[in-house]
Formats: structure tokens, C-alpha cells, sequence
């Protein structure tokens, strides 16, 4: 079973899906978007409290944002109390310092400093009104709605990422990793890259009505895709190879490059477990594998550079690749390796993926594009060839 998959709600409203085609015009290619239908109004839930926000729960808001709901319901901000690797380290969401960002009141409330952990539908974990609750309003950032059923008011603080995203995603640095590099509105001139900011590449714009039926408008996608996303991983990086012959016959050495092309942070970045790791798989001319990259035996030979942010307290420096920087390593592995057996052939270099550390690079690693639990997965393949 995919992750996906597994991560799901319950059958019964995956059954209930039904499919529809979101993919807009200069994104990358992705499977399709489940629009999971909102389940039917719960009697009593609607309040007429002027302090608090008429609908409560994600699923409220879904039954007339539908695509938004559908697109958050996939998210991991949607699914952070339900990631199976989140429930094993908080004992089963079972420590409380883990709820704040995964499952926290509406950011306003908390200055959108130390997010506080919600005490009720802990189930919709980072839900609308974490980000939209603004007292007994949501905030948004067109206005001129004020009639719309939800009490929508406009609001300048929805838009400002360094207080909408940093919240949680500045306690490994993210936050400041953009801050400090070439998409930033500070960055010095000349610029190397116009302003992106987080939701520029992590929220595209899209055209579409908020609501069935209202008029079309330009908004958001809440997709928020990272690291657990195939497309969005190549936008992350590219790879260049640099062969030179060893003296006197002695083969060749292989060192193989990473380009920081497309993140506007670190690569990889935020949670300590993720890494970026490169291999270098072998042929002769005559097409038998002289070094491989899934063979257990030849795995720690065949991988050159280690790229991750390591876990306090283990002594090691961070070896996350800054964005534009090209580099072979950053001192986890020598960036390249010499084999003496390679007189002349083909090769590939692969950049590798992995989630957590226990991820397991195999023959599967090739293949599957979706993540799954315990899977490293290769991102991008590099063909050359080396000797006469
Ligand atoms: C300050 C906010 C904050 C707190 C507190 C927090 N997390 Fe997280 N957590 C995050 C963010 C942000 C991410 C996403 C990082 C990323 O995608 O790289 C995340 C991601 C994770 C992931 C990765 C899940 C995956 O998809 O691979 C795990 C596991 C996790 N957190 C566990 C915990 C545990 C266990 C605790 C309590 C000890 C905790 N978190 C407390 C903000 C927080
Ligand atoms: C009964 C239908 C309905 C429900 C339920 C609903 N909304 Fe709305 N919402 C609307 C309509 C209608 C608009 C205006 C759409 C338009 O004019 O394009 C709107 C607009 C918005 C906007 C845009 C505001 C702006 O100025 O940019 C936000 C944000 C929003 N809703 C969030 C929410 C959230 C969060 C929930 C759940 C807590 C929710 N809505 C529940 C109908 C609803
Ligand atoms: C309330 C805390 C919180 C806020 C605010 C927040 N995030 Fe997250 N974000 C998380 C957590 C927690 C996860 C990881 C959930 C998991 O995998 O269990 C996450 C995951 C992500 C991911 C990675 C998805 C993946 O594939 O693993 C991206 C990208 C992301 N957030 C972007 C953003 C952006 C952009 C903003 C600002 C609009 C934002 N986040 C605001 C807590 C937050
Ligand atoms: C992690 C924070 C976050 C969460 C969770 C979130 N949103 Fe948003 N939402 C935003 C941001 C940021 C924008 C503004 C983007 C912009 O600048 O246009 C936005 C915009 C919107 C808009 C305005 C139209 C548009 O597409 O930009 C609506 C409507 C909306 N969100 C509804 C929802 C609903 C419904 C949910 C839950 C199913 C939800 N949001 C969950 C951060 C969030
Ligand atoms: C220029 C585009 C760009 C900008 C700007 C950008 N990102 Fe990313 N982000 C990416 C790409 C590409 C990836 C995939 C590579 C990866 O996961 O390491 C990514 C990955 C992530 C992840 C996933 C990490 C994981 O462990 O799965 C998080 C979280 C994230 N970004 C948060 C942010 C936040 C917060 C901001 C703003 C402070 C931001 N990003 C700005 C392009 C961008």
C-alpha cells in the first residue's frame, strides 16, 4: 500500500471519491487530486456567535471551498497528526509538545509566535482556521466578501509568509535559509533571482471560483508539496558529472555535482531526518555492471555525499547544499570515487532521496515515484560515459 494510500481517512470516503483533473497550465505533471465530497452538515454546528467563526471543522469549510478542501485534505498539512512516522515519535500523538505545530489553535491568537496546541479536533491538524481564524471571522487576502456565510474579512498578515509560514517552519531554519538567499526580498543587488516567496512555490497561483458557482478568481492552491512529492523534488536539484582518467591505466575517478536549482532554502531542509545522498552506478564496454548502486555489498563504495542537517548532539557539521550553490560535497563522503576496474564504459549518477535514514535504497527505488514508508527514492538520473 502506498503512503498515500494508508494516510486515508477511512475507505469509505476514498470509495466516495470522485476524480477530477487539477492540473493548471506550467506545473509540473502529478496524478490527480482526489475531490473527497465534504460530508453532509452536522446538526447544531452552526453558531451565531459573533466571536467565534461560524464553521468549526475543515470538513465545514469543504462543503463550499471544495477544491481547497480537497487539496488540503491530501496535504501534509492536512494529514500532520495521521503521518505514520509522526504518530511512532510522538507515542501515538501522545506527547503534548508535539501537538502545537501539528495540531494549534488559530496563529493569531498566539501572535503568530509559539503556536499553542488546540484542545479539541485534534483530527483536522493544521486545519483553515489554524491559518484563516481571525476572532469570529477568516481572513483572506482579496476582501470585498463580507457577505459570504464564513464572515470573510481581508487581512495583510494572510499573505506575509515570514508570519503565516515561519511559525513552524523556522525551528530548523527554513525560514531564515530563505531569508538569507537569493529569492528574498532582501537579498542584495544585482539580484540573482527575482522575489519568490514560500507561497510562490509552495502555493502556485491558480484561477478558479473560491466557491462552486462564484466568480473566478485568482488564488491559491493548497498543495503545499515537499519532500514527499516526485515533481516537486525535481524542481529541487540537477546533477553534472566530471570523469577523470587516473594515471597510468589506473581507471577512473568519478565526482559527481549537485546544483541547488529550484528551492529557495537548503536543500534538503527543515525536518533533520530527510537527506539528499549521491551514487554512482558503473558499466564496462561491454555492458556488465562494475559498480551498483543496489547491490548491499557495493552500496557504501558506489554513494559519494551525504547532503542532510544531522540530529543535535551528533557532532557533525550540516551538509545542506545552500540554493544556486554547485558542490560534490560538503564534507559527509569525498564528493567522488576512483575505480581503478573502469577503463572504459557508460554510467549513471543518481541523486537519492530519503526521508528518514532507515530508508532503504533497492531496485524499487528506481521505479516507484510516490513516497512510501521506508523507501528511498532515486530523483534524477544522469547518463554518461568515460575512457576511449
Ligand atoms: C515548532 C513546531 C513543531 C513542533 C513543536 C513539532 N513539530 Fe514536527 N514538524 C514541524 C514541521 C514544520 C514539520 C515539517 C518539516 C519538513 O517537512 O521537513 C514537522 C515534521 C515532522 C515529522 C516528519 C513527518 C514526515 O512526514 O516525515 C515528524 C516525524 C515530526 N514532525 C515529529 C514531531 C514530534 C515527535 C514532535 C514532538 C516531540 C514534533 N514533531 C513537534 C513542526 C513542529
Ligand atoms: C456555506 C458556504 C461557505 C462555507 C461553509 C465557508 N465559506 Fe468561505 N466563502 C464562501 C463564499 C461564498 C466566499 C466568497 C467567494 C467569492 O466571492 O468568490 C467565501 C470566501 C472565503 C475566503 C476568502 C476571503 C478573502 O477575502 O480572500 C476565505 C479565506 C474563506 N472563505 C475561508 C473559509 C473557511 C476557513 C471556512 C471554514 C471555517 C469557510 N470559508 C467556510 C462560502 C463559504
Ligand atoms: C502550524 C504550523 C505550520 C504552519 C503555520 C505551516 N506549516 Fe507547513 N508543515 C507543518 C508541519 C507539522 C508539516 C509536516 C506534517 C507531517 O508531515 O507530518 C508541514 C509540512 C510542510 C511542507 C512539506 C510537505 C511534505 O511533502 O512533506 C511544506 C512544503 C510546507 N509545510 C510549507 C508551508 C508553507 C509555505 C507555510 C506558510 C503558508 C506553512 N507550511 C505553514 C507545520 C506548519
Ligand atoms: C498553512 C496555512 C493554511 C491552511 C491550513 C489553509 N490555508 Fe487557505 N490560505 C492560506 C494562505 C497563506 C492564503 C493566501 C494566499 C494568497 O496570498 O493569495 C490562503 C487563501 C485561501 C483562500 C482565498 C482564495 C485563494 O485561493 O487564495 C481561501 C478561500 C482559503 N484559503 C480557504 C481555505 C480552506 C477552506 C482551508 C482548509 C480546507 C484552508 N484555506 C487552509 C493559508 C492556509
Ligand atoms: C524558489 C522556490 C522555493 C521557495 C521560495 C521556497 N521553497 Fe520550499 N521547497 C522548494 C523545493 C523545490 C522543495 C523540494 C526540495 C526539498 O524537499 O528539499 C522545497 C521543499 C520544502 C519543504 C519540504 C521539506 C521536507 O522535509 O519535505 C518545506 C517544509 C519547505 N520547502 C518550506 C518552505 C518555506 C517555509 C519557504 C519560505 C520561507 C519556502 N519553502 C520557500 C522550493 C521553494
Amino acid at each position: 500500500m502506498t503512503l498515500r494510500r494508508q494516510l486515508r481517512w477511512g475507505a469509505g470516503l476514498a470509495a466516495l471519491a470522485a476524480y477530477a483533473l487539477l492540473v493548471a497550465c506550467g506545473e509540473p505533471d502529478r496524478p490527480a487530486v482526489s475531490v473527497v465530497p465534504a460530508p453532509a452538515p452536522v446538526e447544531g454546528e452552526q453558531v451565531v456567535d459573533n466571536d467565534s467563526p461560524v464553521f468549526k471543522t475543515a470538513a465545514a469549510c469543504g462543503r463550499c471551498h471544495t477544491e481547497i478542501y480537497a487539496e488540503w485534505r491530501e496535504s501534509f498539512h492536512g494529514r500532520a497528526m495521521e503521518d505514520p512516522l509522526f504518530r511512532e515519535l510522538s507515542a501515538e500523538v501522545n506527547k503534548e509538545e508535539c501537538i502545537r505545530c501539528h495540531a494549534p489553535v488559530n496563529l493569531r491568537d498566539s501572535g503568530f509566535e509559539t503556536p499553542v496546541a488546540r484542545s479539541d479536533l485534534r483530527e483536522d491538524a493544521i486545519s483553515c482556521l489554524s491559518c484563516h481564524q481571525n476572532g469570529g471571522n477568516v481572513s483572506g487576502p482579496h476582501g470585498g466578501m463580507e457577505s459570504a456565510p464564513c464572515r470573510p474579512i481581508q487581512d495583510a498578515d494572510q499573505v506575509d509568509v515570514v508570519k503565516m509560514c515561519f511559525v513552524c517552519h523556522n525551528q530548523h531554519d527554513t525560514g531564515n535559509e530563505w531569508l538569507r538567499g537569493p529569492y528574498s526580498p532582501q537579498a542584495p543587488e544585482p539580484r540573482l533571482r527575482p522575489v519568490k516567496t514560500c507561497l510562490d512555490c509552495h502555493m502556485p497561483i491558480v484561477e478558479r471560483p473560491l466557491v462552486q458557482g462564484g466568480p473566478i478568481r485568482k488564488g491559491r492552491r493548497h498543495t503545499w508539496f515537499g519532500g514527499h512529492d516526485m515533481a516537486q523534488l525535481r524542481l529541487a536539484a540537477e546533477l553534472d558529472v566530471e570523469v577523470t582518467a587516473l594515471p597510468e591505466g589506473g581507471g577512473h575517478r568519478f565526482r559527481v555535482f549537485v546544483t541547488n536549482m529550484g528551492a529557495g532554502h537548503a536543500i534538503p531542509t527543515d525536518a533533520r531526518h530527510r537527506s539528499f545522498d549521491t551514487y554512482v552506478l558503473l558499466r564496462d564496454k561491454e555492458g556488465r555492471i562494475l559498480l551498483d548502486p543496489t547491490d548491499p555489498q557495493q552500496q557504501g563504495r558506489a554513494q559519494l555525499a551525504k547532503f542532510r542537517k544531522f540530529y543535535r548532539g551528533s557532532g557533525k557539521r550540516d551538509t545542506q547544499i545552500p540554493p544556486l550553490e554547485r558542490v560534490s560535497t560538503l564534507g559527509e563522503g569525498l564528493g567522488y570515487v576512483d575505480v581503478p576496474e573502469a577503463t572504459s564504459g557508460t554510467g549513471e549518477a543518481w541523486l537519492v532521496y530519503r526521508l528518514t535514514p532507515r530508508d532503504v535504497l533497492n531496485s524499487r527505488s528506481l521505479k516507484v515515484e510516490e513516497a512510501q514508508l521506508w523507501l528511498a527514492r532515486v530523483v534524477v538520473r544522469k547518463e554518461f560515459t568515460y575512457g576511449p
